[in-house]
């Protein structure tokens, strides 16, 4: 995938990651060590740099959505290691390597996630770069959207549906939770912290929302149409979890269907943004029809 969003910006995403992960060596380095293992390449960076481009459509400061862009980037990681752990999906690798629970054993990386969660909190209250306002919202939609009436929501209904048959509004809510919660606070914190206005904070949320659809549905389609080698991560994941998908709802037509409307009404969304969406509109259709 080459565009000028994830070139860009994908390594300063990755530089800053290092330098808020940087601690003073100590005892528990182990810990350390596990969250930047974690965080570490292979991941595709998508939220941080559409937080970056939001931000920038609505003329924000690049130091401070860096800042928080590297927030949501842990808080994202953290569910990652969570839910590859034997008790949520139970998968061994992620981003190409051992996932952290096969490198650290279990123990460390349940606490390496718990870390990398309360360090994204730590990271993004000390934002200095935006008024305080702003990072205070910000704050607070980044708790909720992650917590229990969000992401964390959503994987408790996507564990709680194993193993049974759930309709397609049970499912659209599992995701809307479960992805479309990170990517809309990606969105509307690149917004916030700029200082955009409502109409700007509800477009990016309604992009966010349906990005994070088609998201999550081409997520399901890659787990049983690619290879490990391409993901990056486990295939037949889901199958194996006896999992409710779009694919096991809708068959692949009927997801591809899916992944593509949703895909138009996030393009729609982008409207109302007077500055040049091309980048952010060619993203969005790479999205829905990228390979890992
Ligand atoms: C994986 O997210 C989990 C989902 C919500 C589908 P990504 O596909 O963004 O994972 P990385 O960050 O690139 O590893
Ligand atoms: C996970 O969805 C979404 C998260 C909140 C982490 P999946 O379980 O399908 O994500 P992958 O396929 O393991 O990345
Ligand atoms: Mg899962
Ligand atoms: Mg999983
Ligand atoms: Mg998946």
């Amino acid at each position: 995938m080459t565009n000028r969003i994830i070139d860009d910006y994908k390594p300063l995403v990755e530089k800053a990651l290092a330098k808020y992960l940087s601690f003073e060596p100590s005892l528990y380095d182990t810990v350390v060590e596990a969250m930047n293992y974690s965080v570490a390449g292979g991941g595709k960076r998508i939220r941080p740099c559409l937080l970056l481009e939001f931000s920038r459509l609505c003329g924000g400061n690049r130091a401070a959505a860096l800042q928080m862009a590297a927030a949501l980037e842990m808080i994202h990681t953290y569910s990652l290691i969570h839910d590859d752990l034997p008790a949520m999906d139970n998968d061994d690798m992620r981003r190409g390597k051992p996932s952290c629970h096969i490198k650290f054993g279990e123990d460390i990386a349940i606490l390496a996630g718990d870390a990398l969660l309360t360090h994204a909190f730590y990271t993004a209250a000390s934002c200095s770069a935006a008024p305080a306002d702003a990072v205070q919202k910000s704050i607070k939609i980044m708790a909720e959207y992650a917590g229990a009436t969000g992401m964390v929501g959503g994987q408790v209904i996507d564990l709680q549906s194993e193993n049974k048959t759930i309709n397609l509004e049970i499912l659209t809510t599992l995701c809307e939770l479960k992805t479309s919660r990170l990517i809309e606070t990606a969105c509307v914190v690149g917004c916030l912290i700029a200082g955009a206005d409502e109409a700007h904070q509800k477009a990016a949320f309604r992009y966010g929302h349906n990005l994070g659809m088609a998201f999550q549905i081409v997520d399901d389609i890659l787990d049983a149409t690619a290879t490990a080698e391409t993901l990056g991560k486990p295939v037949g994941s889901d199958k194996e979890n006896h999992k409710n998908t779009f694919l096991t709802l809708l068959g692949l037509e009927g997801a591809k269907k899916a992944a593509h409307d949703y895909t138009n009404e996030a393009l729609s969304a982008l409207e109302v943004f007077r500055e040049d969406t091309t980048d952010l509109k060619e993203l969005t259709r790479a999205l829905c029809s990228r390979r890992f």
